[in-house]
């Protein structure tokens, strides 16, 4: 949710902490500080609530304050209103130790008691400030090395935290720790850098390494020292980061969110091109055996958000194509359900940024009842990537927008081609069928690509939705988990109150909210439930409904119920959903920009919810 950024090199370091969360804003934060310190010299700390140009205003851009190793944040409160004692870094009262967190220390009260005792006082009602007075209580009663104190705090903390932390008698240096929430650590000549996330960083280098759970590092100028929880050294690999730093950014677009939507035919066919080679699946890097895939008899997929809704879809692939029990669980229900799982399962959790708390928690849960768990994950190295005991990458890149896009598109392609590989591991489908749903898997980039071709029709229906204060969207089967998708994005860019329903459902209730104008947005894709779906529409117009219709190219009988009609290209229905959600992306992204809104980063929303 928040960016944390630290530096020790050669040159000045508030600059490079500025531009690094400058490249994190679109985690969503509410204050932002720096602690940069210049030799032994005292440290200095800049913190303020709000964006990150008012800090820059307040350091003239980091040129006003001098040193060459410092720390910064950007803060999404979770104890604490925003303000500018709340903002981090926080710092011991002597500022022996200074620190920035992202996460929550779950225990804080009671550490915090613990340390009033020992005669601390505490100027903020943030939980961050008891671990760094935690850590300056080891490091003083002890005396021990830096590493220690942390280790020994890490110990005691409950909660979540990407730690960076200076000492006083260590200038020059930053020391990190890292339990569940996200940090990446770089290293370039005679340079050493942290950060949340690898945009922050990309512009200095690609040398990155994946700082694990509960595990400590120590950056010196161009050099890492990576420990254990029992203050050992431990060895790391160096990852060299494919990106470039023009994939993170507009690339010629307005907005992220529409350069993401464009994006969507290539990584879509980079996704399919990861697990497919002439012609067969293979999930050897994804390591599920077929013998796994027979012995499974119940599939849980539990997420959030846009990644639930990726979950309600492939259910109803998987349901088509095999014999397999699926159920789609709300990570944020299933993490406290009393629910004993089945022992032959596989419970699937899908997570863009792979740091979402709800969806990691639930992975936790599984793995405690011995279940095996996959994860299809968008961010290499992420939490749930590593925690997971299998990892299926979508390859859409760094997804900026907060509203997803390319990810979702991945996550629904690779759901299929999970489906598919457990038919045919389950000899539950013919090669002959196997050979067609694949090649129709194949068709969705070039077909993605010519709705986008016609996307000014949408732009012009747009217009019509603008001051639309409630919406509804219809659908049966995949077209109602396309309509949950359609919903949201319409929700979270244009605030426009909007709900989606499974068709048959309306007569249960919803009807009685139709009335004269109401936008109805009606998806039918599903081949055998058109004409279900019609009747439905029928009996929202004659209600006052004003229609819109997102169907296959044929289905034209449709304009004479819908006042505007999306057409998408012929494929197997159980695919059609990666069609027919591309023209609701493009019809939420026009509706914001129509109304002003700043669609990349929608107000009260960040792009992963890492707290719960
Ligand atoms: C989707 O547009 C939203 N930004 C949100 O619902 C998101 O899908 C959800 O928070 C899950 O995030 P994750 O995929 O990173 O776990
Ligand atoms: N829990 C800490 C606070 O409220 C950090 C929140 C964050 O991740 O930004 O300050």
């Amino acid at each position: 949710m928040c960016g944390i950024v630290g530096f020790t090199g050669n040159k000045q370091a508030a600059p490079v902490l500025l531009d690094g969360l400058s490249k994190l804003e679109y985690r969503g934060y509410d204050s932002a500080g720096i602690a940069v310190r210049n030799g032994d010299k005292e440290p200095e700390i800049i913190k303020e609530k709000g964006k990150l140009k008012v800090l820059a205003e307040m350091t003239d851009y980091g040129r006003a304050v001098e040193g060459c190793c410092g720390i910064g944040h950007t803060r999404w409160a979770t104890h604490g209103e925003p303000s500018a004692v709340n903002a981090h870094p926080h710092a011991s009262d002597d500022l022996n130790v200074i620190a920035v967190h992202n996460g929550i220390i779950e225990n804080y009260q009671e550490l915090r008691e613990k340390l009033m005792k020992h005669g601390y006082t505490f100027k903020s009602q943030t939980d961050t400030e008891v671990a760094v007075k935690l850590i300056d209580y080891y490091y003083k009663k002890y005396a021990p090395l830096p590493i220690e104190a942390i280790a020994r705090s890490m110990v005691r903390i409950r909660g979540s935290y990407a730690l960076c932390v200076m000492f006083k008698d260590y200038p020059g240096e930053i020391y990190c720790a890292r339990k569940d929430s996200p940090m990446i650590i770089g290293i370039a000549d005679g340079e050493s850098y942290v950060a949340s996330d690898v945009p922050a960083i990309l512009k200095y280098t690609r040398s990155v390494y994946y700082i694990g759970n509960m595990e400590i590092a120590k950056l010196e100028k161009g050099a890492v020292t990576f420990y254990n929880i029992d203050s050992e050294v431990i060895e790391k690999p160096v990852t060299e980061i494919k990106w470039d730093a023009e994939s993170a950014e507009k690339g010629g677009y307005e907005h992220f969110m529409l350069k993401e939507i464009h994006e969507q035919p290539k990584v879509i066919r980079d996704t399919i091109n990861s697990v497919v080679t002439e012609g067969v699946v293979h999930f050897d890097s994804i390591n599920l055996t077929d013998g796994e895939m027979q012995a499974i008899e119940q599939v849980y997929i539990v997420a959030c958000g846009s990644a639930y809704h990726v979950g309600v879809a492939v259910q109803y692939v998987i349901e088509e194509l095999t014999s397999l029990q699926v159920r789609v669980e709300l990570a944020s229900e299933f993490r406290y359900r009393k629910m004993t799982l089945n022992k032959k399962s596989l419970v699937i959790v899908i997570s863009q940024s792979g740091e979402t708390a709800d969806t990691l928690a639930a992975l936790r849960e599984a793995k405690e009842q011995g279940i095996k768990t996959l994860g299809i994950v968008n961010v290499v190295g992420s939490s749930i990537a590593r925690e997971a005991d299998n990892v299926f990458y979508t390859l859409a890149g760094p997804e900026i927008s907060v509203a997803t896009t390319k990810a979702y598109s991945c996550q629904l392609v690779a759901g299929y081609l999970l489906a598919l590989q457990f038919a045919k591991a389950r000899n539950e489908i013919t090669d002959e069928k196997y050979e067609a749903l694949l090649q129709e898997i194949y068709s969705i980039p070039e077909k993605v690509e010519r709705i986008l071709e016609d996307k000014e029709r949408l732009q012009w229906f747009s217009a019509k939705l603008i001051n639309v204060s409630d919406s509804f969207f219809i659908g049966r089967g995949i077209d109602y988990a396309i309509g949950m998708e359609g919903s949201l994005k319409l929700k979270e860019i244009s605030y426009i109150h909007s709900e989606a329903y499974a068709a048959g459902e309306l007569k249960h209730g919803p009807i009685s909210l139709i009335e004269n104008g109401t936008i109805v947005i009606a998806v039918v894709t599903q081949t055998a439930l058109t004409e279900k779906t019609v009747s439905n529409m029928v009996e929202v117009k004659s209600r006052g409904a004003k229609l819109m219709a997102v169907t296959t190219a044929g289905n034209y009988f449709l304009e004479d119920t819908a006042e505007f009609t999306c057409y998408v290209p012929k494929i197997e229905p159980m695919f059609a959903g990666s069609l027919s959600v591309i023209p609701l992306q493009l019809l939420s992204y026009y509706v914001s920009i129509g109304k002003g809104f700043d669609v990349d980063k929608p107000r009260n929303l960040a792009k992963s919810v890492t707290v719960e």
